[in-house]
C-alpha cells in the first residue's frame, strides 16, 4: 500500500510518509521505498525550483532525508549547492533539526533567505548550541562531557545539521556527536548527524605552533567510517573558464592561466560596495576606520561596556580598578568602547533570541539612540531592528567570581577577515593578498576569498599573490580525492 501511494502521488506523499509515519518506517523498507522514488518528490515546499539535475546532487539528497547512518557527510568545492541542501534539510525536518555551524556568519549565512531558499531556519553557532563560552572552548578538558540541558534538547530532534565542517575542530565534533549518542540512548531511536562543508577550504583555528587537526581526526569520525557524498556541479559561478580556475586554485594548483587571470584582476582602489576581506584581525580594523571617513560628518555616538559583576573587586574605580575592568572585558571577550555613525555599515557580534538577528547579521545603522541602535538589516526583506546592549558573563569557577559586562554587541563591517567571509555568496569582493597566512592555518585561504564572488567581474585584487600562498592541505586533498574515488 505505501509503495503503491509513493509511486502514484507526487510532492506531498513521501513528504508525509517520511514525516508522519518515521516511527513505523523501518531503516530496511526505507531502503527499498528510496529505490522506487523520484528525488524531486523529496523537496518539502518553497524548495521545488532546486536543480536536482546532477546524479550526486540527486543521491545525497536522498540519503540526507532518508538515509539511517548516525554520520554523514557531504562535501564539495564552493557554491555546489552544500549550504542549499543543509537548508532542504532543515525545512524537511522542520522542528525535529537543528542546524549549526562553527562560526556566527557561517549560521547566519544559512539564516539568510535567497530566492532559492527563501525561509529563515533558525542555524546557530556550535557554541551557543552546546552552551560553550567563547573562553571555556579553549580549556575542554575542563568542560564536563554530558550537558543534561544540551541532552534534552537535543533529545528532541531526529537530526543535526552542521555547516562549514572544515572549520570544526576534532575535539569539537567529539564533544557534540558524544553528547548527539547519548541523546540517541535517552530518546531510544537514533539521531542523526550531517555534515557539511569543504575540506579544503579554511581549517579550524588554532594557535601559532600548535598542530593542525582536521574534523576526519576526530575519534567518532574514524569509529564510525561516515559515507560522503561529494557534490560536483558548481551553481555560484556561471562562468566555465571561471570555475576551472577556481577548481585549480582550490586543490593549490594554480598554473599559468590562472596567474594571467589573477593579473588580469588587480586594483589600485577599493571599488564602491566591494565587501574587503583581509586575512589579519588589524587589517580589518585599518580598513573600517579608513571606510568610516564616508560617514565621519553624520551624527554619532559612543557607546561604552558596563561592567555589572566584577566579583570580588568591588568599590570606587581607581586605576587599580581600571586595570582590573580592562582585564574582566577581555575575559568576557566584550567589545571596548565603540563610536558609532549614522549610516555605518555594522555587523552584530552576538546572536540576539526573538529578533532574528545573529553573530554575523550585517546592516546600515540608521538611528542612534543611548538606549539602543537601529539597523537596517541587510537581505531581501530590508528588516528594521532595534539593537540594545547585551549581556556577557561568565559564570563562577573555582578560580573566578561570576564576572558580566553590558555593550552594544555591534562592530564596524566594510571589512571582514577571510575567517568570517567562508560560506558568503558576494557579488564584488576585494581581497587583501599580501598578508595570506603562510603557515598550515593558511591552506584554503585564497581560495576561500576567490570563490566567494559570483562572476570574475566581480574579484578585485590588491596584488597578485605568490604562488606559495595558493595552497592546499595536502592531507585534506588526500582525504577529498579517496572521498572523490569512493564516491
Ligand atoms: N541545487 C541548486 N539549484 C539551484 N541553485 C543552486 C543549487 N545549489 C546551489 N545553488 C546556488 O548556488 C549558490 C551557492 O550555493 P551554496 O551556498 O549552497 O554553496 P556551498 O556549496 O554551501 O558553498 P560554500 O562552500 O562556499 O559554502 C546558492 O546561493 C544558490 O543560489
Ligand atoms: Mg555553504
Amino acid at each position: 500500500m505505501a509503495f503503491y501511494y509513493v509511486k502514484k502521488t507526487k510532492i506531498f506523499s513521501v513528504w508525509f510518509l517520511g514525516r508522519f509515519f518515521k516511527d513505523i518506517i523501518t531503516p530496511r523498507m526505507k531502503t527499498q521505498i528510496i529505490g522506487t522514488i523520484e528525488a524531486r518528490n523529496l523537496l518539502p515546499p518553497f524548495f521545488e525550483n532546486t536543480d536536482i539535475s546532477s546524479p550526486r546532487f540527486e543521491e545525497a539528497l536522498k540519503d540526507v532525508i532518508w538515509g539511517t547512518d548516525f554520520i554523514t557527510a557531504v562535501i564539495g568545492p564552493g557554491g555546489c549547492g552544500k549550504s542549499v541542501l543543509l537548508k532542504i534539510a532543515a525545512r524537511y525536518f522542520g522542528q525535529y533539526s537543528m542546524c549549526i555551524a562553527p562560526t556566527g556568519v557561517a549560521a547566519n549565512n544559512l539564516n539568510d533567505p535567497t530566492p532559492l531558499t527563501p525561509l529563515t531556519i533558525g542555524a546557530t553557532t556550535i557554541h551557543k548550541a552546546f552552551g560553550i563560552k567563547e573562553v571555556e572552548s579553549l580549556r575542554y578538558f575542563q568542560m564536563p562531557m554530558d550537558n543534561p540541558n544540551v541532552i534534552k534538547m537535543l533529545a528532541r530532534k531526529e537530526v543535526i545539521l552542521i555547516d562549514e565542517i572544515s572549520m570544526v575542530r576534532p575535539e569539537t565534533l567529539d564533544m557534540v556527536l558524544h553528547q548527539v549518542y547519548r541523546a540517541s540512548q535517552v530518546k531510544g531511536s537514533l539521531i542523526r548527524v550531517i555534515c557539511f562543508g569543504d575540506p579544503l577550504q579554511l581549517p579550524p583555528v588554532y594557535k601559532n605552533g600548535e598542530e593542525v587537526r582536521f574534523f576526519f581526526d576526530s575519534y567518532h569520525w574514524k569509529t564510525f567510517k561516515p559515507k560522503v557524498h561529494v557534490l560536483d556541479s558548481i551553481y555560484r559561478q556561471s562562468d566555465g573558464s571561471f570555475r576551472q580556475i577556481l577548481n585549480r586554485i582550490r586543490m593549490g594548483e594554480a598554473d599559468d592561466d590562472c596567474m594571467d587571470f589573477l593579473r588580469s584582476r588587480v586594483s589600485r582602489s577599493i571599488p564602491e560596495g566591494a565587501l574587503v576581506l583581509d586575512p589579519r584581525r588589524d587589517g580589518v580594523t585599518a580598513r573600517n576606520n579608513q571606510c568610516l571617513t564616508s560617514v565621519s560628518g553624520n551624527k554619532r555616538f559612543t557607546y561604552v561596556p558596563e561592567i555589572t559583576e566584577r566579583g570580588e573587586t568591588k568599590g570606587k574605580p581607581d586605576d587599580f580598578q581600571k586595570e582590573k575592568d580592562a582585564e574582566i572585558l577581555e575575559l568576557l571577550e566584550c567589545p571596548p568602547a565603540i563610536t558609532l555613525y549614522e549610516g555605518q555599515r555594522v555587523m552584530c557580534t552576538k546572536n540576539i533570541m526573538g529578533k532574528g538577528v545573529v553573530n554575523g547579521s550585517m546592516g546600515t545603522v540608521t538611528i542612534l539612540k543611548e538606549k539602543g541602535v537601529g539597523v537596517l538589516l541587510d537581505g531581501k526583506e530590508k528588516r528594521e531592528v532595534f539593537i540594545e546592549p547585551c549581556r556577557y558573563e561568565l559564570c563562577e569557577t573555582s578560580d573566578r567570581p561570576k564576572i558580566s559586562a553590558m555593550q552594544i554587541p555591534l562592530c564596524s563591517a566594510y571589512a571582514v577577515t577571510y575567517h568570517k567571509a567562508q560560506g558568503l555568496s558576494l557579488d564584488n569582493a576585494y581581497l587583501v593578498t599580501d598578508t595570506l597566512f603562510s603557515g598550515p592555518s593558511g591552506a584554503g585561504m585564497f581560495y576561500i576569498g576567490v570563490s566567494r564572488v559570483r562572476t570574475p567581474e566581480g574579484l578585485f585584487l590588491s596584488e597578485v599573490p605568490d604562488r606559495s600562498r595558493i595552497r592546499a592541505n595536502p592531507r585534506c586533498v588526500e582525504f577529498v580525492k579517496e572521498a572523490e574515488e569512493r564516491a
